[in-house]
This record gives C-alpha cells, sequence and structure tokens, in this order.
C-alpha cells in the first residue's frame, strides 16, 4: 500500500521559488522509485509580495489550511521592500510557534568536497546536530515599547523559558545522543543570565540523571563559539535556546560550505500539527530571478523531510547524491565556485541519487 504525503509549498520571496521547485524536482524523482509513497503537492502564494497586495502575510484561513498537511516545504521569506520584523514573525516565525514545531533541527556536518574555511580540518571532525529551541526563549514576542520618541523611551524584549518548554527541547536532545551515540553539549550563559540561563542549566541537570549513558557536556554560548573553529571535534549533538542556536547554526554553516547548503527541519515531534523544512539561508535578493541560486539547501531540506516521515533510507541516499555532487565538483552553483545553474545542480543530484 502506498501512502500519499500531502505537502504544503510556501515558495517566498527571492530565490525562495527557486529553490522549492528542484526540492519538488527530487521528490517527484523518488516517488517514481518507490511505491512505498507518492507527493501531492499544493503551492501558497505567501510571502512578500502577498503582503504588499493584500496587507497580510498570508491568507486569513491559512493556519487553519496548512494544519491538515502532512509538512511544509519552505523557501525563503524577506523582501527589501517589507520590514523584516513584519515579514518574518507573520510568517514563518508564526508557523514554528503556532504548529508548536518546538525543535529546529540542523545538521552541521562537512561532507566530502564541501568547502571549509577551516584549515586542517578533516571531514570526520566536523559532525555536529544541533537542536535549537523553536518556540520560546528571545523569540517569544514579549516585551514593551514604552514612552515612545521620548526622552524616556525604554524598550524591553523579555526571554521566555517556561519549564515545559526548556524540559521537551532537553529531553529531545538527550534521547537523540542516546539513539545516535553522540555526547551532548548544552550551550548556554549561565554567568550572565542569571535567571533563563540558570534554569536551563538545573534542568540540563535533573534530565541528564535519567541519561547516565550519554556523555554531556556544559559550554556558555561564547566559549562554543570559539570551539565550533578551533576543535569542531568536541561537538556531537547540541542543545542550546532559540536565540543562541541561531547564531551558532550560521557560524556552523559557515565551517560546512555556506548558507547555500546548510538546511534545518522545524519538528513538531508529536505529530499533532504539520512540521516544516526549509534551507536556513534568506531569500537572497541579489541574485533572485538569475537562475543560480544554491538547491543543495533545500534538497537537504527534503533529505531530513524524508527522515521525519520515516523513511530514512532515503534521507541517507539524498544527502549522498549531494555529497557525490560536491565530490565531482561539475555542476555546482557560484557561491560554491563552480557555474552551473540551479537547474543543472538538480538534475546532477538526481541523476546521481
Ligand atoms: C533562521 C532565520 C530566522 C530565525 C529569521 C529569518 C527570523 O535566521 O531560520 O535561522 O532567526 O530563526
Ligand atoms: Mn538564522
Amino acid at each position: 500500500m502506498s501512502r500519499q504525503y500531502n505537502i504544503a509549498l510556501i515558495p517566498g520571496d527571492g530565490i525562495g521559488p527557486e529553490v522549492i521547485r528542484e526540492a519538488v524536482r527530487v521528490l517527484k524523482h523518488i516517488e517514481k522509485r518507490d511505491d512505498r509513497f507518492s507527493f501531492a503537492f499544493r503551492e501558497f502564494p505567501w510571502g512578500c509580495d502577498f503582503y504588499l497586495r493584500h496587507g497580510k502575510m498570508m491568507d486569513d484561513d491559512g493556519m487553519e489550511i496548512l494544519k491538515d498537511y502532512d509538512a511544509i516545504l519552505l523557501g525563503a521569506i524577506g523582501s527589501p521592500e517589507v520590514p523584516d520584523h513584519i515579514s518574518l514573525r507573520n510568517l514563518l516565525l508564526r508557523i514554528r510557534h503556532d504548529f508548536d514545531e518546538y525543535v529546529n533541527l540542523r545538521p552541521i556536518k562537512l561532507l566530502e568536497g564541501a568547502p571549509t574555511p577551516l584549515k586542517d580540518a578533516r571531514r570526520e571532525e566536523i559532525d555536529m546536530i544541533f537542536v535549537r529551541e523553536n518556540s520560546e526563549g528571545e523569540y517569544a514576542g514579549s516585551g514593551a515599547w514604552l514612552y515612545p520618541n521620548s526622552p524616556q523611551e525604554v524598550v524591553i524584549q523579555n526571554g521566555v523559558f517556561s519549564r515545559k518548554g526548556c524540559e521537551r527541547i532537553i529531553r529531545y536532545a538527550y534521547e537523540l545522543a542516546r539513539k545516535k551515540k553522540r555526547s551532548l553539549t548544552s550551550v548556554s550563559k549561565g554567568n550572565a543570565l542569571n535567571y533563563s540561563m540558570v534554569f536551563w542549566d538545573q534542568i540540563f541537570a535533573e534530565l541528564g540523571k535519567e541519561y547516565p549513558d550519554v556523555e554531556t557536556h556544559s559550554l556558555l554560548v561564547d566559549a562554543a563559539a570559539m570551539f565550533m573553529v578551533k576543535d569542531p571535534a568536541r561537538f556531537g549533538v547540541v542543545v542550546t535556546s532559540n536565540l543562541f542556536g541561531d547564531i551558532l547554526t550560521d557560524l556552523g554553516a559557515a565551517i560546512t560550505g555556506g548558507m547555500g547548503i546548510a538546511a534545518g527541519a522545524n519538528l513538531n515531534p508529536e505529530k499533532t500539527f504539520p512540521s516544516m523544512f526549509e534551507p536556513i539561508h534568506g531569500s537572497a535578493p541579489d541574485i533572485a530571478g538569475k537562475g543560480i541560486a544554491d538547491p543543495i539547501a533545500s534538497i537537504w531540506a527534503v533529505s531530513q523531510m524524508m527522515d521525519f516521515f520515516g523513511y530514512e533510507d532515503w534521507g541517507e541516499k539524498i544527502l549522498r547524491a549531494i555529497e557525490d555532487v560536491l565530490k565531482e565538483k561539475q555542476s555546482l552553483t557560484p557561491d560554491l565556485c563552480g557555474s552551473a545553474s540551479t537547474e543543472e545542480c538538480t538534475e546532477a543530484i538526481c541523476r546521481l541519487l
């Protein structure tokens, strides 16, 4: 019996549509080669152009419609014509939050053939999985803007750390570390953030008692940034808060081939709501429409989606094909010093699959 997966596509802005087209190409390629599953796609025109025409980032019943999909593939959101805090909060961050996609899983893995600025780093030495808290922290939207445009003007941006929110993300990371037989590093900042991060550290230690088999480490975020460059081999699974995870995974992308290939999964592990898969790069308006955007990040996101659906064999095969295209070097886009188009790169990946 073949299972049909309903996939909502939100190509979004800039290069988003160009890379989502390639993600779909790969999915159509693999569905022909496996009779366990098939895909049905529906595309939604939401994003900044939609906002400029309708004054909102998505339809009023958008979340209601998305709720019934098995997964969402998102390209990129953001345009110079719409303030980022409006476009992102009302679409990307809204989906992450309202669908309780509290796990942001970001592999930071140096594939063979991918360039790294870290001199002497061997491929096996850069292989981490970031588990970024994705529903609260500094992204909760809690705060105030008092006495605007006056000499007393004050802004307050709260970091929200609930017991439930911290426990579930840290537990997810412990389970992952156990399953993958990797160490677990918690990244926090208790020396300066005397409420949120002391609480985080305490929960990390508490839950650790249930996982005596998992080797653990705790690092301050500034030290973690330093070690990611100087000694990346020390990291296996890493768990951290929303903002720290955001920053460190861009650093992670930089040491593993760049933003053109880094992917992320926004997971609702309970599957109460759809999970969302995306390249972690932005809309790159400077290269939009030129057909040279790197499709690898969105294809890697497809690999993560296949893992999440339970077809880890395909997740693995897609990743191997990405690695093969990187090794071959014949079909890479300009961000990786190649001269191939977005489509040529994808075609090479499909051929290698
Ligand atoms: C990311 C992005 C987003 C984030 C932005 C676009 C709001 O940088 O997915 O890493 O901060 O989470
Ligand atoms: Mn980011």
